[in-house]
């Protein structure tokens, strides 16, 4: 026989429609209701790591046609004795969205007696993973975990009141891509109040062959497709959604050209309602929600970006065909 604990078992639709969540307490459920209410109806692609989220990303990462974590884990490990001599002895690392944290382990691996590593993460299961596993391989470091958004100004202060100098951001993963242009000076700026006089080394990843590109975003296994489907999923679990995601969606991702960026989308496939917390939403057949966009810069695009925020380029490491680089950025 199966049994199912009550207190696990999902709300019946009945009762996610008596039980209402109060939107004041509740950063998530204001972003989803916000951003489902434009004419162009958006989710902020921040909340597609909830514990299920990073797993699936975590997946995505191996995937043969997702270049963008081997490119750099390559690049990193190619380039590791020459990035090491830009960095000074005992520095203070800092990582916004240090997710698993394995690449961070290669920096601290080459570095000359790192003092600190400070985690900064939206999601609590991949800290806890990564908290855990850098303190048991590097005894002799100070590692600091800091739950949270680092969009958010409060978190970037909270560690910025924490540190000293000689630090380094270190901030892979071409998450500056998922950025449009405002926010990601935002980003960048932030960044570099955290390195204070110190450094930031930073992954972006470069425009190249279109198929590349798409085929990164639209994998064979479909697991882009479900870490995008996620995000429904964990609306219903979390806000009392309604969506029959399966039924009513299907993944797509295109390059906007104009905007040189990819951009994942969900779109409705019929004329349909959903109900998030009591809230209704109509969406037609064909139209989307736009879920993430990751830019793809050009070496010139990003300085232009990078000088915007005040920061110029000490240095840079290319991986082969220019299909990805780290710079190292600097006041
Ligand atoms: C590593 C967060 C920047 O935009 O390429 C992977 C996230 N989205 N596949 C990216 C992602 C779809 C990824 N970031």
């Amino acid at each position: 026989m199966n049994m199912v604990d009550p207190q696990l078992a999902p709300l019946s639709n009945d009762i996610k429609n008596d039980v209402k969540i109060d939107i004041k307490d509740n950063q998530f459920l204001k972003d989803v209701l916000q951003g489902l209410s434009q004419t162009n109806k958006t989710l902020p692609c921040k909340y597609f790591y909830d514990e299920k989220g990073s797993q699936l990303f975590e997946q995505i990462c191996e995937l043969d046609e997702y270049y963008v974590t081997d490119t750099e884990i390559k690049l990193l490990q190619n380039n590791m004795s020459d990035i090491a001599k830009f960095i000074q002895p005992n520095c203070n690392i800092i990582e916004p969205g240090s997710g698993a944290g394995i690449k961070i382990q290669l920096l601290l691996s080459a570095l000359d007696q790192p003092k600190s590593f400070t985690a900064l993460e939206i999601s609590p299961s991949a800290l806890k993973y990564s908290v855990a596993t850098i303190k048991k391989k590097y005894p002799a470091l100070e590692v600091n975990g800091l739950l949270g958004d680092f969009t958010d100004q409060e978190n970037i202060n909270k560690i910025k009141g924490s540190q000293g100098n000689n630090n380094l951001v270190f901030f892979p993963g071409s998450t500056i891509g998922n950025f449009e242009v405002d926010q990601a000076i935002t980003v960048l700026k932030n960044l570099s109040s955290l390195a204070g006089d110190g450094q930031i080394l930073i992954g972006v990843d470069l425009i190249k062959p279109l198929n590349t590109m798409l085929e990164a975003y639209n994998d064979k296994k479909g697991i882009t497709a479900a870490f995008n489907k996620n995000l429904l999923h964990r609306i219903n679990s979390e806000l009392n959604g309604q969506i029959e995601v399966e039924q009513n969606f299907k993944h797509q991702s295109i390059f906007n050209a104009e905007k040189s960026r990819i951009e994942m989308h969900l779109i409705s496939k019929q004329d349909h309602s959903i109900k998030v917390n009591g809230v209704d939403f109509h969406f037609k057949e064909g139209e989307s929600v736009h879920t993430e966009n990751s830019h793809k810069y050009s070496t010139t695009s990003f300085e232009r970006l990078a000088n915007l925020a005040g920061l110029k380029i000490k240095q840079s490491w290319y991986a082969p065909n220019k299909a990805f680089v780290l710079f190292l950025l600097e006041k």
